[in-house]
């Protein structure tokens, strides 16, 4: 399944983030994809709001990789690859011993190998910038959500 949305504001960004969220069952991986100031933050944001997190404690995690945040029924695991860049190959994060327990956000997941893309309980979203307040946001998934934006 392939949708593609744009927002016009953080506000919209993280709405459609909260939107996705609650749409969650608990064993999803959401590769999240986009540039410097993309708006994956803000999004990921949205999913925590969804699950009873206060997004004011979500923040892009800049000296460690993983942020693990309790939510109301689910566990909030957030990563940012953005410091780990090209040298991933020698700093693989442990994204793998999560994999199918709790709720899996991944910014910068362009670096992570193409054979996350493929998981089942994948999530694969594409920001693009399009302004300063327009962001085209790209879903793909084989994950069966009920999307109804
Ligand atoms: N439609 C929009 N959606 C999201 N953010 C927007 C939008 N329009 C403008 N912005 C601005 O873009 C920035 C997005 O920041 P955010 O931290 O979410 O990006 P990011 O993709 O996580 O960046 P980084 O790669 O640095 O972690 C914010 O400053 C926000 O105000
Ligand atoms: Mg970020």
């Amino acid at each position: 399944m392939i949708l593609k949305v744009n927002s016009n504001s953080p506000d919209k960004t993280f709405e459609i983030g909260e939107k996705i969220g609650r749409l969650l069952r608990g064993n999803e991986v959401i590769l999240l994809c986009g540039d410097l100031g993309a708006g994956k933050t803000i999004f990921t944001k949205g999913i925590a709001s969804s699950l009873g997190i206060n997004p004011d404690n979500v923040v892009s995690p800049s000296f460690v990789i993983m942020n693990k945040f309790e939510g109301d029924l689910h566990t909030l695991l957030h990563f940012d690859l953005y410091r780990l860049g090209e040298n991933i190959e020698n700093n693989v994060p442990e994204i793998d011993e999560y994999i199918d327990e709790n709720i899996i956000v991944v910014e910068w997941a362009q670096y992570l190998s193409p054979s996350y893309f493929r998981l089942k309980n994948s999530i694969d979203i594409k920001f693009s910038v399009r302004d300063n307040y327009i962001r085209t946001i790209k879903i793909k998934t084989r994950v069966g959500l009920k999307f109804v934006f």
